[in-house]
C-alpha cells in the first residue's frame, strides 16, 4: 500500500527536520527533498501535499535556491514557511523587499479574517520568527491573513489554488499553537494519518522483497541499534539470505562481542559471521597517539577486514545499511553535507569500489522512531535505550598510544561506570556516560605502598542530539561509589577525576 505523503523541499533551514518530525507525530508520512525536485519525480508519490521549508537565503540572491514553478500547478496544497513564504510571493509575482532590520525570536502574532490553517488558533499567539525580508506585497490572488508587530503581512492563503504562506515557524515548539496550524494543512490536504512503526515494518520487509529478489544481502553489524534493526528487519525479508559481518576490533567495550553473540546469533537466530580481527587492528595501532591517525586507520582496516568477510561469505549482491533521516538530510540539503568536526567513522559508511548496492530501509526514520521499531522487532529496552557509541570505540577514549594493556583498564573502569549508572537508575537520562583513560600517571598510596599509575576521566553528559551537551550534575554519593570502586578494583589505575566541561567548548568524547 502507497502511503499518503507531504514533500518537503529543503531550503536549508536549521528546522526542517523538525516539520517533518511534526507530520510524523501526527501520524502522516513526510519526505525531505532537494528543493529544485521536479513535478514529474513529486507527481510520482502519493502526494498530497508540499512544504516549501525556510532558509537561510534571500530570493534576490543570484544563488537563491528556487523549487520548480510547476510546483505550484500540481493540484496539491503548498505551504511556505518564511523563506518558503517569501520565496512562494516572489514567484508568484509578489514583492519581497530587504529589510534593514529582520525579526528574530519570538513575536505576537494576530491573525484577520478565519484562514484554513489558522483555524481554531488563538489570536493574539506567540510565535518564533527567524527572517531578514519581509513580503510587502503578496501575490494576486492572495488574501493577507495574518500580522505580526513588525510585518502586516505575516501569512496569505490563496484558498482557491489552496496554497499558504507563514512568515513565522509553526513547526518549532517557541511557537505556542505550531501544532494546531500544521495539523490544518493536513486536513487540508486530505492527508490519512497512518504512520506507525507497526506500518512502517510491514511495508519496509515488503519493499526490501521487492528490492532484493533472490539475491543475497550482507549487513555490518555494529553493535550499535541502527543496524541491528535494520539487520533484523532484512532478515524478516529476506530469511538466511542475509549475512551479518560483526568484526571485533579490540575497541569494543567490555563483554560486548559476547552479548551480541548471544543476543543475534543465539537469541534472535540471524546469521552472524564473527571475525576477531583485534589483533589486526592493534598491531595497526601500535604506538599511534594522534586522534584523527587512530580513526583513518580505523576506518581503513575495518574495510579491509570487512571485504575480506565478504568474499569468504559467497556473493552478496546488496549491503544493508543503518542510515537514519538526519543522515540523509545532511546530503540532501541544499548547502552540501554540514561541515565535519571530526572525521567520524561509521561502520555503514562502506566506500562504493565494495559495488554492492544499498538497502537503507531507516533512511525516513528518527533515532527514536528506530527505537521503537527495533522494539517491536524483538529487540529488548535495554539494548534499544543504549547511549551511542562512537565506531572508533574505546580508541578515542584511550588517550595517548594504544595498547592492550592499557584498552583493558579503560574497559574495566568503564564498565564499573555504566555499572553505577544504572544503579543509579540514570542511564537513560544521560546522553552517554563512560570512563576516559588519560596518559598521565600520577603518586598515590595504597596500604603501605607508593603507587604510580593512570588516571581515570568520568565522563556524564546531557543532551538532546549531541550537537551541544551540558556535563551532568551526578550525585556526589553516586561519584564517590565510583571513584572508590574504579581505584579499588582496576588494578593500573589510581586516581579518578570528574569532567566538568560542557560542548562547546569542549566535545563529549575526549578525542
Ligand atoms: P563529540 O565528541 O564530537 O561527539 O562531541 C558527538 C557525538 O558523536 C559521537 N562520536 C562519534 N560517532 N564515529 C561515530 O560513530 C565517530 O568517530 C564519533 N566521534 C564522536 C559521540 O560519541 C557523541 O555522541
Amino acid at each position: 500500500m502507497q502511503r499518503d505523503t507531504i514533500a518537503i523541499l529543503d531550503f536549508g533551514s536549521q528546522y526542517t527536520q523538525l516539520i517533518a518530525r511534526r507530520f510524523r507525530e501526527m501520524q502522516v508520512y513526510s519526505e525531505i527533498l532537494p528543493p529544485a525536485t521536479k513535478p514529474g519525480a513529486l507527481r510520482a508519490r502519493p502526494l498530497r501535499g508540499i512544504v516549501l521549508s525556510g532558509g537561510p537565503d534571500s530570493v534576490h540572491e543570484r544563488r537563491a535556491p528556487r523549487c520548480d514553478p510547476g510546483v505550484f500547478a500540481l493540484d496539491v496544497p503548498v505551504l511556505g514557511i518564511c523563506y518558503g513564504m517569501q520565496l512562494m510571493s516572489h514567484m508568484l509575482g509578489g514583492d519581497v523587499r530587504k529589510q534593514n532590520r529582520g525579526e528574530y525570536g519570538n513575536a505576537l502574532f494576530e491573525k484577520r479574517g478565519d484562514p484554513r490553517l489558522l483555524r481554531g488558533v488563538s489570536s493574539p499567539t506567540r510565535v518564533w520568527m527567524s527572517h531578514g525580508d519581509s513580503i510587502v506585497r503578496a501575490p494576486e490572488g492572495f488574501a493577507v491573513v495574518g500580522a505580526s508587530g513588525t510585518n502586516s503581512i505575516a501569512a496569505i492563503e490563496d484558498a482557491e489554488r489552496r496554497l499558504y504562506g507563514l512568515l513565522f515557524h509553526p513547526e518549532v515548539k517557541h511557537t505556542d499553537e505550531g501544532a494546531a496550524v500544521l495539523a490544518n494543512f493536513l486536513d487540508a490536504c486530505g492527508c490519512r494519518r497512518d504512520w506507525s512503526a507497526a506500518s512502517f515494518v510491514d511495508e519496509a520487509i515488503e519493499r526490501i522483497r521487492a528490492q532484493v529478489g533472490h539475491a543475497r544481502v550482507i549487513c555490518a553489524l555494529s553493535g550499535g541499534v541502527d543496524s541491528s534493526v535494520t539487520a533484523l528487519l532484512v532478515h524478516r525479508a529476506v530469511g538466511e539470505r542475509l549475512t551479518c559481518v560483526f568484526v571485533d576490533n579490540g575497541l569494543l567495550r567490555k563483554d560486548e562481542a559476547i552479548q551480541v553473540r548471544q543476543r543475534f546469533a543465539e537469541r534472535l537466530r540471524l546469521k552472524v559471521v564473527f571475525v576477531d580481527a583485534s589483533k589486526r587492528f592493534l598491531s595497526k595501532l601500535a604506538g599511534v597517539a594522534d586522534p584523527e591517525r587512530k580513526r583513518k586507520i580505523i576506518g581503513r582496516e575495518f574495510i579491509g577486514v570487512f571485504e575480506d568477510a565478504a568474499k569468504k561469505t559467497g556473493r552478496a549482491e546488496f549491503l544493508a545499511q543503518g542510515t537514519l533521516y538526519p543522515d540523509v538530510i545532511e546530503s540532501t540539503s541544499v548547502h552540501g553535507p554540514s561541515v565535519v568536526i571530526k572525521s567520524h567513522h561509521n561502520v555503514g559508511g562502506l566506500p562504493k569500489r565494495l559495488k554492492f548496492k544499498l538497502i537503507e530501509p531507516l533512511r525516513e526514520l528518527f533515532k527514536d522512531e528506530v527505537r521503537s521499531v527495533g522494539l517491536r522487532l524483538g529487540l529488548d529496552e535495554d539494548f534499544v535505550y543504549r547511549q551511542p557509541f562512537p565506531g572508533p570505540g574505546l580508541a578515542v577514549r584511550c588517550l595517548g598510544p594504544l595498547t592492550k594493556e592499557r584498552l583493558d583498564l579503560l574497559r574495566e573502569a568503564d564498565d564499573i561506570v555504566v555499572k553505577e549508572i544504572k544503579a543509579a537508575g540514570l542511564y537513560r537520562q544521560l546522553w552517554q556516560s563512560f570512563a576516559v583513560l588519560l596518559p598521565v600517571r600520577s603518586v598515590g598510596v595504597m596500604g603501605d605502598f607508593r603507587t604510580y599509575q593512570y588516571t581515570a576521566v568520568v565522563r556524564a553528559v546531557e543532551s538532546a542530539d549531541g550537537m551541544t551537551a551540558d556535563w551532568a550534575r551526578l550525585p556526589h554519593e553516586l561519584l564517590a561509589r565510583i571513584s572508590n570502586r574504579i581505584v579499588n578494583e582496576v588494578k593500573g589505575i589510581n586516581r579518578c577525576v570528574f569532567d566538568i566541561t560542557s560542548k562547546p567548548p569542549g566535545t563529549i568524547e575526549w578525542e
